[in-house]
């Protein structure tokens, strides 16, 4: 039988053989193809894609600071969004979480489905659970792909934030958090307050600026298909019949529709292993299994160590 180890040497192999061709195109710079658009913000857009709420969290504070500034500001959740209603705006922020070292499959989905930008400044910010998360890589996933609609990007940012992948929580080493304090707290927020102020300004100076992505390791990683890979390791990803109360919430929050909660299984071929509906579930309904150990979703675990966000 295939072992852990000789299985994960064989994908590295294949990887990086698979991957070297590849990299040129992924480490050319980010920047402004057209001419910024404004140097003045009237109305702008703060909007992310969040499974447990520290997206949403630094989203809600930047555009509670951009609102403070005299800035009309629609901002949410892009699940809630129809990509082609975001027009006349001068400034567009956008947030996600770092999923597999890389920027969630169904945010790329979202930007490439924006009309033409036509010169807006674009921002993005991250929030991982890290420490190392690939952060800057994938916030400038997020801009590459703003750029590509004719944003001009202006700022990027991270913030540190409790991590909800589930995988690693009985493991008494991974406790998440440090001194039972969670993120973003106070301090994430006071940096996510300059980061909304450093976006203004620079759209005020007409300032666009050049990123381009670290060669890391990780970044690398991100080519093998991480979650694929982590997938060979889950196992009865199902929902629990006995403990379903039917209120439909992993139905809504899985971003590819492969709950089907009528028959109570989960269709792990399409699933992309965000854990949304482990994480989400109020019941303990969503099963999932990895190494052979039960999965313990984010609010199970918060609730376990008696951990609350303080804002
Ligand atoms: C499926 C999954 C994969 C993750 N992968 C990473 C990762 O590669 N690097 C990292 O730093 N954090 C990772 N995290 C942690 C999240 O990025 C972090 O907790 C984030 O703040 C969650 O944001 P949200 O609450 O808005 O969904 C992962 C979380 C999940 C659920």
């Amino acid at each position: 039988m295939e072992t852990r180890r000789s299985f994960l040497k064989k994908s590295v192999l294949i990887g990086t053989a698979a991957a070297i061709p590849t990299l040129p195109s992924c480490y050319s710079s980010i920047h402004a193809t057209v001419p910024m658009k404004t140097k003045s913000i009237k109305k702008a857009a703060v909007l992310w894609y969040s499974q447990t709420g520290n997206t949403m969290r630094c989203g809600k504070v930047l555009a509670k600071k951009l609102k403070e500034n005299e800035i009309e500001v629609v901002s949410g959740d892009i699940r809630d969004f129809d990509a082609a209603s975001i027009k006349d705006i001068d400034l567009l922020v956008i947030g996600a979480p770092v999923f597999y070292y890389d920027v969630p499959e169904y945010v790329k989905k979202f930007i490439k489905s924006l009309p033409n930008l036509k010169g807006v400044p674009v921002a993005a910010y991250v929030t991982f659970g890290g420490p190392e998360g690939n952060q800057y890589n994938a916030a400038c996933s997020i801009l590459e792909e703003l750029v590509s609609k004719k944003g001009v990007p202006v700022g990027l940012s991270s913030f540190q934030s409790i991590s909800s992948f589930s995988m690693t929580y009985d493991k008494e080493k991974d406790l998440r958090t440090k001194d039972n304090t969670i993120l973003p707290d106070r301090n994430t927020y006071k940096k996510v307050k300059k980061f909304a102020d450093f976006i203004k300004i620079e759209v005020e100076n007409g300032k666009n600026s050049t990123y381009k992505k670290s060669l890391t390791l990780r970044e690398f990683s991100t080519f093998f298909g991480l979650t694929w890979w982590t997938k060979k390791f889950v196992d009865n990803h199902s929902i629990i019949r006995e403990r379903c109360v039917g209120c439909g919430k992993c139905e809504e929050i899985c971003p590819t529709k492969s709950i089907n909660p009528d028959n109570y299984t989960v269709n792990t071929n399409t699933c992309v292993l965000c854990l949304g509906c482990v994480n989400n579930c109020d019941y303990q309904a969503v099963h999932m299994e990895y190494s052979d150990k039960r999965v313990v979703g984010f609010n199970d675990y918060l609730k376990k160590n008696k951990l609350q966000f303080e804002y």
